[in-house]
Parts: structure tokens; sequence; C-alpha cells
């Protein structure tokens, strides 16, 4: 489905005129999870928000560099935010549903962006469903309200609702945190079944979800790239001494 990779190039983020992310350049490569880890505060969460322009909503920010999706840079104020989030879901930390029913949280970006039959409607709802192991057990529930689900079926509509528009990639900031073990490790499996579909970036500060979850990895500290590259490599043999570091959790 994806053929979408995302090419970040001196990437510079400032709030209130301190440096948050400081010249990043780093491969994203397209249909693989690429895993984001370093300690609390070293700007995990604005790298990933930068990808969908949601830091535009911050006040005082300024970004400069290139965040290259499909050859397009996302950051150039012309970019067209409706069509960059149609292409780029995100998944916040705890599950968001919608104050609406099962059935409708799905089926609410795809009637934003003006689908409107229902029978399209129902199979999408069906497929979206069914691709985070949801459908059987809530296809006899579908007009039920979304907060009557358990935290981590909700975090699977969320997920469902994200895929529902149909973006090539999906931006996942501890998706996971708020679930108990095995709900999470229920999305693990789902983001593991989606990846060769899509580009996936997970945000994590948990080791060892990210060497389960990472075909690639980009350690981030103090607001740097210190380290990038194919996950075995940089779990079993970091070049950087401070990924070693963090990996021997000597800080973080
Ligand atoms: N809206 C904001 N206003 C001011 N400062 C912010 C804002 N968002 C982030 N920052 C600052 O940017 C830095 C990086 O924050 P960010 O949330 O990206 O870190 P993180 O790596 O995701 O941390 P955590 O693991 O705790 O979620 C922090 O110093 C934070 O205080
Ligand atoms: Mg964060």
């Amino acid at each position: 489905m994806s053929e979408t990779g995302i090419s970040v190039k001196n990437l510079n983020v400032s709030i209130d005129n301190r440096e948050i992310l400081k010249n990043i350049s780093t491969e994203i490569p397209k249909n693989q999870i690429t895993v984001i880890i370093g300690p609390s505060g070293c700007g995990k969460s604005t790298l990933l928000r930068s990808i969908n322009r949601m830091t535009d909503l911050v006040e005082n920010v300024k970004t400069e560099g290139e965040i290259l999706i499909n050859g397009n840079n996302v950051l150039d104020p012309a970019t067209n935010l409706s069509d960059l989030r149609k292409n780029v879901g995100m998944i916040a930390q705890a599950p968001n549903p919608l104050p609406m029913s099962i059935y409708d949280n799905v089926v609410y970006g795809p009637k934003i962006h003006g689908m409107r039959d229902p029978a399209i409607l129902d199979e999408k709802v069906e497929l979206s469903l069914k691709r985070v192991g949801l459908w059987d057990e809530v296809h006899d529930r579908l007009k039920d309200p979304a907060s009557a689900l358990s935290l981590g079926q909700q975090q699977r509509l969320c997920l469902a609702r994200a895929l529902a528009v149909g973006p090539k990639i999906l931006l996942c900031d501890e998706t996971t945190s708020a679930l108990d073990p095995l709900s999470a490790k229920h999305i693990e499996d789902e983001l593991i079944s989606l990846r060769n579909d899509y580009t996936i970036v997970f945000v994590t500060h948990i080791l060892r979800q990210a060497k389960r979850l990472a075909d690639y990895a980009v350690f981030l500290y103090l607001g740097e790239v210190v380290e990038c590259g194919p996950a075995h490599e940089v779990f079993t043999s970091p070049k950087d001494p401070r990924t070693k570091a963090y990996l021997e959790g000597v800080f973080g």
C-alpha cells in the first residue's frame, strides 16, 4: 500500500527561543517500524508532532529545516494540513475515542473527507475493525457508545479510526502506555501486522518494547539524534557511548 518514507533534514524546533530539536537529520524507512527512543524531555513527542504539523498549535514555536514525504516538504507553509493529516495518522498516548458510537468513531474521518455512501461506510467500518482485531468483539454492538469499551479496545478503535481515512504513515506516541500489559501486547501485535503496509513511527521510552517492535531505531538525547540505524545494530552494537549508556540504563 504505502511507498512512503520520511526524510528529516536539518530540523530545528525552538519554543520560546529555547532549542528543543537541534539540527535533526534522519531517514525513516517506508513500510517498517521506526522506534524513537530517549529519556523524558529529549524531544521525542516534538519530533513526532512536527511530522504532521501538530507543533503548529504550540505558541511561540519556530521550525526550520525540511521533513520530506513523497518529496514534498511538509513544513512548507503552503502544505494542505487536511491532506497531510489524511496521509499521516496519529494515535495518542491515552485512548481518546470521540463521544459517539463505535461505528461513528470509525466513519468520522471518512465522512469529513466526503465519503457518504452507507454501503461503503459499512464496509469501511468492517475492514478497519477487522484490521485491528476488534471486529469479532464489537460487530454486534456497533451502535453502542465507544466509551463502553475497555481501554485496550478503545485504543484499538482509535487505531481503526486512524486507518479508516487511508493514511500511509502512522505516528504513535507511547500508544500503549495507558494500557494493561495484555492490551498493550495486542496493540503491538496489530502494529507488527500492519508494518508491511504502513510506515510506522513509534515513540517509547520502554526499551523492551522498543526492541520488540523496532526495525529501525532513532536515539534522541537532549534534542539531538545521537544515533540511528537498523534496530539490531543500534541495540546490539551501539556506536555512540551515550547510546550504550542509555541502553545499559545508566541514564533515562
Ligand atoms: N507546548 C510546549 N511549550 C513549551 N515547552 C514545550 C512544549 N512542548 C514541549 N516542550 C518542551 O520541549 C522539550 C521536549 O519535550 P517532548 O515532549 O518533545 O519530550 P519527550 O521526549 O516526548 O518527553 P516524554 O518522554 O516525557 O514524553 C521539553 O523540555 C518540553 O518541556
Ligand atoms: Mg513525549
